[in-house]
């Protein structure tokens, strides 16, 4: 077990270019931390330094309160999962499990090795296949000897790099659950880099958002949906996306592709003396007019709108409305678009609306919003404006009360488990 601690690190490669540039990061003991970005932003690179896989040109890197940059990935003690698994085809799944343990020989009597096999092959659930070799294994149970071999070397921390993005969507999905709960069954600090934004909100304590190698905010899933910083992390974070628009600013109004309201004042404290912001609005920030109780109608505005396409998907329904952008934040939205890899459809905007909705393609719709809702970005220099510095605080304090208790469960687990008691039923309850 250990915190690892990143000061101002920078890795340029051969050619100058700086893929990390002056990263900071505290991960605390026990704590599971999520890398998240666009292609190209410096995750792996980032995880290869903390492993040892790539050298750190400048900054500090410390594991257990030591500082690391010139150890050997093997003076570590780190287990790394990567995204192919790296398993030995010849080798059975148990050998591929001991293989970290034969490698230090005479480390271990043959009796400890066939019981940490025992034990890791227990908690991954993959005792009945320890003598299959990995070809013969689905993909998950092939991630799952890549974890085991993590386990058995009880390592300080493990690091994931896009473990799970070779898997079908549905066992993503089991994989994801089953990570979490062994993270958090083992308390070990984990590190782990994905480009898939649900495995980011889903597994992390906290979540570290990069662009273009450096950090832009490292919060709690919840800090991030509701408090980003900037253009960038809120556009990065939710699925379907953050809806950007320009506003035009006068008299308390304020002016949105579809119709002119009257500014809440927290909202107008944001704007200040700007004439144009760039608006974000949730699609779960719209609803269908039709639907909303009359109770609630009045807290908010209502627009027509010509909706383009619709999807239906069960639990809810998107409508694609179409918008004509201001050109003086065209520019800012395009480029935004870009760092995101984005689609390049921001000129519509997505609302999520109950799937009792009868909206359909090509209706002319009345849909009702919340402007206390919108957020507000600068048109510049892209930060969000009405970012609530006592509810990042809140959310903060409170996801690391969460993270405490689930750590101090898990620990729990762990004891009853030694002193005889199993708690495999719970473990078999989830899968
Ligand atoms: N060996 C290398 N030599 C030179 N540049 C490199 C090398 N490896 C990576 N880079 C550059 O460093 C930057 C970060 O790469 P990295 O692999 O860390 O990105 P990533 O965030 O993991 O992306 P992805 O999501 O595509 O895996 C990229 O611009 C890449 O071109
Ligand atoms: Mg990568």
């Amino acid at each position: 077990m250990a915190a690892i601690t990143l000061k101002d690190i920078v890795k340029k490669y051969g050619d100058g270019f700086p893929a990390v540039n002056g990263v900071s990061l505290d991960i605390a003991d026990g704590e599971f931390v999520i890398l998240v970005g666009p292609s190209g932003c410096g995750k792996s690179t980032l995880l290869r330094m903390i492993v040892g896989l790539e050298d750190i040109t400048d900054g500090d890197l410390e594991i257990g309160g030591v500082r690391v940059n010139e150890k050997a990935p093997k003076d570590r003690n780190l287990a790394m999962v990567f995204q192919n698994y790296a398993l030995y085809p010849h080798l059975t799944v148990a050998e591929n499990i001991a293989f970290p343990l034969r490698l230090h020989k005479g480390a271990f009597t043959e009796d400890e090795i066939q019981a940490k096999i025992a034990h890791a092959a227990e908690t991954l659930e993959l005792t009945d296949h320890l003598d299959r070799k990995p070809a013969n294994l689905s993909g998950g149970q092939r991630q799952r000897v890549a974890m085991g071999r993590a386990i058995v070397r009880e390592a300080d921390a493990f690091l994931f790099d896009e473990p799970l993005s070779n898997l079908d969507a549905k066992l993503r999905g089991q994989m994801r659950t089953e990570i979490a709960r062994m993270q958090r069954r083992l308390g070990t600090t984990t590190v782990y880099v994905t480009h898939d934004q649900t495995e980011a909100m889903t597994l992390g304590d906290r979540v570290a958002v990069l662009r273009k190698g450096e950090l832009q905010q490292v919060a709690s899933p919840r800090a991030l949906y509701e408090q980003p910083v900037n253009l960038f992390v809120a556009g990065f974070i939710g699925s379907p996306p953050m809806n950007f628009m320009p506003g035009e600013v006068a008299d308390g109004q304020i002016t949105l592709p579809f119709g002119t309201f009257t500014m809440p004042d927290r909202i107008a404290q944001a704007v200040g003396d700007r004439s144009l912001v760039i608006v974000g609005l949730r699609p779960e920030h719209f609803e269908d007019a039709a639907l909303v109780e009359e109770s609630k109608k009045g807290t908010g505005e209502t627009f027509d709108a010509d909706v383009d396409v619709t999807e239906w998907l069960g639990s809810e329904l998107y409508a694609y409305v179409p918008f004509q952008t201001h050109p003086d934040v065209a520019a800012k939205l395009e480029e935004l678009d870009r760092d995101l890899d984005g689609e390049g459809m921001r000129t519509q905007f997505i609302v999520g609306l109950d799937s009792a909705s009868r909206v359909r393609d090509g209706d002319t719709t009345t849909l009702w919003f919340n402007p206390e809702k919108m957020l507000i970005f600068d048109p510049e220099g892209g930060e969000n404006l009405t970012r609530d510095l006592d509810e990042v605080a809140r959310l903060d304090r409170e996801n690391e009360e969460d993270r405490k208790a689930s750590l101090a469960r898990a620990h729990r687990n762990a004891a009853a488990a030694e002193g005889g008691q199993t708690d495999g039923g719970q473990l078999k309850a989830v899968s």
